[in-house]
């Protein structure tokens, strides 16, 4: 029998990337809990488009105790728990707090809850490399401190982190692993899955997509005057398929007992820094298309430049990434072009 998980924020962006790579591993059943409020369910048929399966979809707020544990009721016996259901727009978060502090912090407490009545053996939470701030050494590895939070969203995730510490101190039966997502871009590669963007997005690579189909008039890139290789910001992208097989990874890790605490954390990004015009560079040449960009002033509370060590998940997890930065300029494109397709025939 394969091993149940269920995966919160499930029809979201690395959530549903997640549920195709458990699939695809033939280990486990994906069970769907996502609200939809930043999702649509119809990627429950993107998602059975990709693989054939047909994933089971619980349409519930996680925050919503009751809701969410009748469902893990119907559910049992539950193997693992992949807690993604969280709001991530840091401009949304400095306006609103108080509902990502309630939202992301919220959900998170029914997580844990859930694995302490029901006796879940396996949790993985989404953690973001937010936390360690404006960093002073580079690469950042899982021993560099978290820096001063800069936003309501990257507190949250400290908060987040320091709440399963203290939880798996006093549960010894559940086994945990965080995992800090650098830049995740990219969608997979068939274009037939990815991210639904706002329509005014913050990141870089939904602004690109929507500068090229037309969406957006221009891309500005903020700043070319730091201290890096072209004066533009580097940061550390990374492929969502590769952050999506981490989490299988991280799973089988916990399943094979090769975790010396019952809490592990590992940073997830490539460990290449990118500057953001190479990222324009490699989408005009790997797409064939010219994007309209002008280069504007620096965007406060940005670090000119920010990469993971992944050594350590390379190593224990035995994951490596398998797309490179082409590959993520491509099925970001594709999957713009697809939503383009699917939004005319609607
Ligand atoms: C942002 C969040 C981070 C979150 C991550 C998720 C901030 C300050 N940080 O990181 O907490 O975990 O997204 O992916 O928002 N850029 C432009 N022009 C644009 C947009 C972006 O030049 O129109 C540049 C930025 O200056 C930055 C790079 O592109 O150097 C990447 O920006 P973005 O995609 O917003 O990610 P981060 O700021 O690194």
């Amino acid at each position: 029998m394969k091993a149940k998980i269920i995966v919160t924020g499930g029809t979201g962006y690395i959530g549903s990337h997640t549920i195709i790579e458990l699939i695809k591993s033939g280990q486990f059943e994906a069970v769907a809990v996502d609200s939809c409020v930043r999702s649509t369910p119809e990627t429950i048929d993107r998602i059975e488009e990709i693989t054939g399966v047909r994933v089971k979809h619980h349409n519930i707020d996680i925050c919503d105790r009751n809701a969410f544990f009748s469902v893990i009721e119907q559910e049992a016996p539950v193997a693992g728990i992949i807690h993604f259901a969280a709001f991530k727009c840091v401009p949304e978060s400095v306006e609103k707090p108080l509902m990502y502090y309630r939202n992301n912090l919220g959900s998170l407490e029914n997580v844990l809850e859930a694995c302490e009545l029901y006796h879940i053996p396996r949790l993985i939470f989404s953690s973001s490399a937010s936390i360690y701030g404006d960093v002073k050494e580079l690469p950042v590895t899982e021993k560099t401190p978290f820096g001063t939070p800069f936003c309501p969203y990257a507190h949250t995730k400290q908060i987040g982190e320091q709440m399963i510490h203290f939880f798996a101190d006093t549960h010894p039966d559940l086994q945990s692993v965080i995992l800090r997502y650098f830049n995740p871009v990219g969608n997979d590669m068939s274009g037939l899955n990815g991210e639904l963007s706002p329509d005014k997005p913050n990141n870089l690579m939904p602004i690109v997509t929507q500068v090229a189909i037309g969406k957006m008039k221009q891309l500005t890139v903020f700043g070319t005057d730091y201290d890096t290789r072209d004066g533009s910001c580097i940061r550390d992208y990374i492929h969502v398929c590769d952050i999506a097989d981490a989490h299988v990874k991280a799973l089988q890790f916990l399943i094979d007992k090769k975790n010396e605490s019952n809490c592990e954390i590992f940073n997830l990004g490539s460990g290449n820094g990118v500057s953001v015009l190479e990222i324009i560079n490699a989408f005009e040449k790997v797409n064939h298309i010219k994007l309209n960009y002008t280069i504007g002033g620096r965007r406060p509370g940005d670090v000119p430049a920010i990469y993971s060590n992944s050594q350590r998940a390379n190593a224990l997890l035995n994951w490596h990434c398998r797309y490179d930065i082409n590959d993520m300029v491509e099925s970001a494109w594709k999957w713009e072009k697809h939503l383009s397709h699917l939004r005319k025939t609607e």
